[in-house]
C-alpha cells in the first residue's frame, strides 16, 4: 500500500485554540485521520507548532499555513511513499522541512501526517493500531498518572505547582485503578471544600483548580483525600512541577508563598516533600536550561522519587543522552508533537529503556478526542501514561480507549 492523498483542515482543541486535523488516504483506498495536541507550558527546546500569526483571526493562532503544507509541500513528497514504512515515511517529511525543530512545515503537520499514515496503514492490515506500532516492543498496559488538583499555567493563577496527580498501584486491572482514582477524585473535592477553598471549575486538565494558599496545600488535601477514599498504601502521589515558568534570573519565585529559592532551595523544600508525603514521582522539578541543579537535584533524590524531565528533554534524544550521561533526572516524558513524528518518539523511549530509564508517555493540555496517545502507550511498552484527570472527553477519549484494549488485549 503506498500514500495516494494528505487532506487536512482547521479543527479545535480542548482550550478551543485552533490544531490541525489530518486524513491520509491510501492506494487501497483505506481512509484514517489523527489530530494534533498543543500544549501551554511549552519547552522552549520543543519542535516548532507553526501558527498563522494572523491577528485577524483565532488572535494569531490559526493554523491554516499548517494545513497548506500538509495538502501541498508534504502530500507532494509522500505521494507513492509505502505507507507501512513509517521510519521512510517520517524521515522524508524531516528531510524536506529540513530544519532541525521543524520550523519550516510545522511539527504540528508533520505529526498530523505521521499519525495518520500509522493509522491508515494499521486499518489497511487489519490489525489494532498498538499491535502495528509495537513492532518488536512487548505491549504493556500502562499505569495512569492522574492528574486531581493543578495549578501554574493550567488554571486561572494561584499556586505554582502545576500538577498534583496520584499513582494507583496494587489493582490487577486498569479499570480497577481508574475506579479507586475516581473515588480520590470525589474526595478531592469534599477535601477542598471542607477547608473552606473557593473550587474555581475545573483546569485545563479536567481536575480541580483551587485557590490555595501555598503549594504543599494542595499535597495534603490529596494526601487526606487519598486516605479519606480508603485508598491509603495503595495511591502514591506525583508531581509536575513545570519549574520552568516561575524560574527568572537563576531563581524560583513562589509568589503565592513569598518565597524565593535557588535550586538548592527547591531541591530540600522537594525532598521535605517526599519525607511528609507518599510523593515518588517529580516531573520538571527545576528549570529546562538548569543542568547543574538537575545533577545535585537527582544525586540527592534520584534513589527514592522518579525524576521526569518534560521541558528538559522535549522528547528529544540529544538532550536525552545528554540526560543520561551527566546524571541529570532519571526518566523522560515523552509528548509525540513536541519532536514531531512518530519515529522519533520511539527512538526516546527505546534510547530511555536502553538506559534503564523509565518513559511516561504524555498528552498535553491542549488536546482533542483523538485516542492515539493510548495505542502508543501500549506499544512502546513505557508502562506509564499521563493524560490528565478523569473528566472531560479530550482526556477520557484515551482513558477509555485504554479500557477497550484492555478488554481485548
Ligand atoms: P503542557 O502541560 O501540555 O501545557 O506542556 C503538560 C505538562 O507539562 O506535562
Ligand atoms: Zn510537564
Amino acid at each position: 500500500m503506498t500514500i495516494k492523498t494528505l487532506r487536512a483542515w482547521e479543527i479545535l482543541d480542548s482550550r478551543g485554540r485552533p490544531t490541525l486535523a489530518v486524513e491520509a488516504r491510501l492506494s487501497d483506498g483505506t481512509t484514517a485521520t489523527a489530530q494534533v495536541p498543543s500544549g501551554a507550558s511549552t519547552g522552549k527546546h520543543e519542535a516548532l507548532e507553526l501558527r498563522d500569526r494572523d491577528p485577524a483571526r483565532y488572535a494569531g493562532r490559526g493554523v491554516l499555513r499548517a494545513v497548506a503544507n500538509v495538502e501541498g509541500v508534504l502530500q507532494a513528497a509522500l505521494s507513492g511513499c509505502p505507507a507501512e514504512d513509517q521510519a521512510t515515511v517520517d524521515r522524508r517529511m524531516i528531510a524536506v522541512d529540513g530544519t532541525p525543530d521543524k520550523r519550516n512545515l510545522g511539527a504540528n503537520a508533520i505529526l498530523g501526517v505521521s499519525c495518520a499514515v500509522a493509522r491508515a496503514a494499521a486499518m489497511a492490515q487489519g490489525v489494532p493500531l498498538w499491535k502495528r506500532l509495537a513492532g518488536d516492543r512487548e505491549p504493556r498496559m500502562p499505569v495512569p498518572m492522574v492528574n486531581i488538583v493543578s495549578g501554574g499555567l493550567h488554571t486561572l493563577g494561584g499556586i505554582e505547582v502545576q500538577d498534583f496527580l496520584v499513582i494507583p498501584h496494587g489493582f490487577d486491572s486498569l479499570a480497577d485503578s481508574l475506579e479507586a482514582v475516581v473515588r480520590v477524585h470525589a474526595f478531592a473535592r469534599r477535601t477542598i471544600e471542607k477547608h473552606g477553598y473557593a473550587l474555581t471549575g475545573v483546569a485545563d486538565e479536567g481536575g480541580w483548580g483551587p485557590a490555595l494558599d501555598s503549594n504543599e496545600r494542595a499535597l495534603a488535601i490529596l494526601d487526606e483525600a487519598i486516605e479519606a477514599s480508603g485508598c491509603g498504601g495503595r495511591m502514591s502521589i506525583a508531581i509536575d512541577v513545570a519549574a520552568s515558568h516561575f524560574h527568572r534570573d537563576g531563581a524560583y519565585f513562589l509568589e503565592t508563598e513569598g518565597r524565593r529559592l535557588d535550586a538548592a532551595g527547591m531541591t530540600d523544600l522537594l525532598e521535605s516533600w517526599c519525607d511528609r508525603f507518599p510523593v515518588i514521582s517529580i516531573e520538571d522539578a527545576l528549570d529546562e536550561d538548569d543542568w547543574a541543579g538537575w545533577k545535585q537535584l537527582t544525586a540527592r533524590l534520584g534513589a527514592r522519587a522518579q525524576l521526569i524531565g518534560d521541558d528538559l528533554f522535549t522528547t528529544n534524544t540529544v538532550r536525552l543522552r545528554r540526560g543520561i550521561e551527566e546524571g541529570a533526572a532519571n526518566a523522560v516524558l515523552v509528548k509525540m508533537n513536541q519532536i514531531g513524528t512518530l519515529t522519533e518518539t520511539f527512538e526516546v523511549i527505546d534510547a530511555a529503556r536502553a538506559a534503564g530509564w523509565r518513559a511516561v508517555v504524555s498528552a498535553r493540555s491542549g488536546e482533542t478526542e483523538d485516542s492515539f496517545l493510548a495505542d502508543l502507550a501500549v506499544a512502546s511498552g513505557a508502562g506509564q501514561i499521563k493524560i490528565g484527570s478523569i473528566t472531560r472527553s479530550e482526556r477520557l477519549a484515551k482513558y477509555n480507549r485504554l479500557l477497550e484494549v484492555e478488554r481485548g488485549m
